[in-house]
């Protein structure tokens, strides 16, 4: 499908407008397009505000929809996956029909260890095709998957054990980062004697690079159990079964378990694919992320395969994998047309060849477009893309509980003018309010939190895993009819969003969301921190990452340095390598309100080098030079004249 020229004809708002006057016509029509055992009673169930169900009555399979049904329309030759793996140096490529037929086999793997419809699986893996391909057999049994990224360690996944309490985990023996092997059976060890709703059995994919020795009794080989195993049929589920539990941060520890749902899942993501990317089913659709992440369960996994698109599976970096070159390398290799990655990557790659000069090796010819979420897309960052790659570059915005974008410019219905900072317009569906401090409409161009109003359309998230009173109190109570974003913009005269910040104390560390709350816990858990603050910083690659800040227990006579390396190797063990703590600082006291808030955002202003006002309610006004100081020791705050 060709890239249309920018236009602002209204035929793009006339489709929003339509969305929102009529959801239950305009997605009815949507949902044409899937195949369905059995069709809706009701296209979108309003019984039980603020939790809404779409195609209640509806009974159909994602993975026939993404599988099967393309074999049986003629597919089944067409690529389905690449694998591509630089850290490995191998490459694999499956058909329609070597996918369907992978999975119809690990499917009767996980039959055979008794797991049945309603099961939660959970896996945790590295980028290799047999993670799509354990998620997809869940879909095709019925079963719920529950990813965790592989970045994080035991504790996480035990937590993500005990809450979605699975039947089987599924591994493997290493992942690959550049440089290292990471082991993942002592990971799973450790998680599993860490939790208390163990799985009965682990299913390991053995990697040449490092096999795990296997404990008898608990884990099976993949290949030998696939080698034995009956491979299964799809089975009917109701659209309003879950599909998956992803686990994200929350303002704790206690990650929270968003729910996806089968049939408005399915529903949306087919018609994202036309509407908001442009792509049409055979072309090859590229998702530079990790499976481990909703953009990678949406468009690494579901999406592409739903509407018959080609979908390239990457393991490995932007840089490094050799180097700033790896990206286009697998565009031209594979004919990709649309990429998809997080504003990072691009930083990565501009900080290692900023003049852009290993374009010019490579045939771009088939991209026609670069989408950018996960974070902001910084305005440079945009416009280098825009230069060196010469196709449109769509920054576009949307959560892991949204499971699409709520935020972009929809090329496949009108391709609208680009303005760099903003993701551009609401999607279709998506009814994005600004709420200012009182909870009132905010005016054009006034920052207040980000609101959308319910019901969400199909794709969003139903509720929290077995949390509905958290789901409410999380997202709903706050602003009744609506769903609170946790994010905070605005939007402008022309109706186009701004996302500038987070409304609570979620930070983004390379496009990965973290909690500055479960760090704090990890910091607090110390015997020698009395007190802590952790604030996300400025950075040049990452957006930000994490700094803490600690106040010790009167007695303790440790070096400063020794403590703060101690916090960083808690973080490291507890929340794992992707939280990217590396720094903490010791301090006196905290800077806190009267009322003993302790005032964080000052912090980060100081550690950012920007100016701050002196807040009114501060208790004690001298500490903010300490604090000043205390950071550019450690090379935050405003570079010394
Ligand atoms: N398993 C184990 N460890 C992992 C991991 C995984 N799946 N993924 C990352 N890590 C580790 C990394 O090795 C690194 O460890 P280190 O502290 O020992 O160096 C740490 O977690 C941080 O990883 P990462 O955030 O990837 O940073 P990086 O410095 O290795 O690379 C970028 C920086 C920008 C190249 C990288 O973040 C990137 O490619 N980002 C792409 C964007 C993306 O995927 N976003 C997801 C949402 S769309
Ligand atoms: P996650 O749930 O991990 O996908 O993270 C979602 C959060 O990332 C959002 O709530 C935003 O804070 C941020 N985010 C995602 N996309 C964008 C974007 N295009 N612009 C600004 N922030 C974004």
């Amino acid at each position: 499908m060709p890239v249309p020229k920018e236009s602002t004809t209204g035929r793009f708002d006339d489709v929003h407008a339509r969305s929102l006057a009529d959801p239950e016509g305009f997605w009815a029509e949507a949902a044409e397009d899937i195949a369905w055992i059995e069709r809706w009673d009701r296209v979108l169930d309003r019984s039980n505000p603020p939790f809404y169900r779409w195609f209640s009555g509806g009974v159909l399979n994602s993975c026939y929809n993404a599988l099967d049904r393309h074999v049986e329309a003629g597919r089944g030759d067409q690529a389905a996956l690449i694998y591509d793996s630089p850290v490995t140096g191998s490459q694999r490529r499956y058909s329609f029909t070597e996918l369907r037929d992978a999975v119809a086999r690990f499917a009767g793997v996980l039959a055979a260890q008794g797991v049945t419809k309603g099961d939660r699986v959970l896996i945790y893996m590295p980028m290799v095709p047999e993670a799509a391909i354990a998620m997809l057999a869940c879909a095709r049994i019925g079963a719920i998957h529950s990813v965790v990224f592989g970045g994080f360690a035991a504790a996480e996944l035990a937590t993500r054990i005990d809450d979605a309490r699975p039947k089987v985990l599924v591994s493997a023996s290493c992942g690959i980062e550049p440089g290292r092997v990471i082991a993942y059976k002592p990971l799973i060890d450790a998680a599993l004697s860490l939790a208390t709703a163990k799985p009965e059995r682990c299913i390991i994919l053995q990697r040449p690079e490092e096999p795990a020795a296997l404990t008898p009794g608990r884990d099976l080989d993949w290949e030998a159990a696939a080698a034995e195993a009956q491979p299964q049929p799809c089975v009917p589920v109701a659209a309003t079964d879950p599909l998956y539990i992803l686990y994200t941060s929350g303002t704790t520890g206690q990650p929270k378990g968003v729910m996806r749902d089968n049939g408005g899942h399915a529903v949306a993501l087919k018609w994202s694919m036309r509407n908001v990317y442009g792509v049409a089913p055979g072309e090859v659709f590229w998702t530079a992320s990790d499976v481990g992440w909703v953009v990678g369960h949406s468009y690494i996994v579901y999406a592409p395969l739903l509407h018959g698109c080609t979908t390239v599976l990457y393991e490995g970096k932007p840089v490094g994998t050799p180097d700033a070159g790896a990206f286009w390398r697998v565009i031209a290799q594979h004919k990709v047309s649309t990429l998809f990655t997080a504003p990072t990557a691009f930083r990565a790659i501009k900080r290692d060849d900023p003049a852009g000069a290993l374009i010019g090796n490579y045939d771009l010819s088939s991209l026609r477009t670069l989408f950018l979420a996960g974070e902001r897309s910084d305005p440079a960052t945009l416009e280098w893309a825009e230069t060196h790659l010469k196709v449109p570059v769509i920054d576009h915005w949307w959560q892991t509980e949204s499971g699409w974008p709520m935020a972009a410019n929809c090329i496949g219905i009108e391709r609208l003018p680009v303005k760099h900072g903003s993701p551009t317009k609401p999607v279709p569906g998506w009814d994005v309010h600004v709420a200012d401090g009182e909870g009132r409409k905010a005016k054009p161009g006034e920052i207040g939190a980000i609101i959308c109003k319910l019901p969400l359309p199909p794709g969003g998230f139903p509720t929290l895993w077995q949390a509905d009173a958290r789901c409410r109190e999380a997202y709903f109570d706050r602003y009744p009819g609506f769903y609170q974003t946790g994010d905070a913009g605005f939007v402008d005269e022309d109706g186009y969003v701004y996302i500038m910040a987070r409304t609570d104390d979620i930070i983004n560390v390379a496009g990965h969301r973290l909690s500055t709350g479960g760090m704090e816990e990890v910091l607090a858990a110390h015997p020698d921190v009395a007190e802590c603050a952790v604030i996300g910083v400025a950075d040049p690659l990452k957006g930000q990452v994490p700094l803490g800040l600690m106040v010790l227990k009167a007695g303790a006579d440790r070096e400063d340095g020794e403590i703060a390396k101690e916090v960083v190797a808690m973080v490291r063990e507890r929340i794992g390598p992707v939280a990217a703590f590396k720094t903490a600082v010791v301090i006196k006291r905290l800077p806190k309100t009267r009322s003993g808030k302790i005032l964080r955002g000052t912090m980060q202003k100081i550690a950012d080098g920007q100016d701050y006002k002196m807040p009114a309610t501060i208790d004690d006004p001298a500490i903010l030079s300490e604090i000043d100081a205390a950071l550019r020791r450690v090379g935050y705050g405003k570079p010394v004249e």
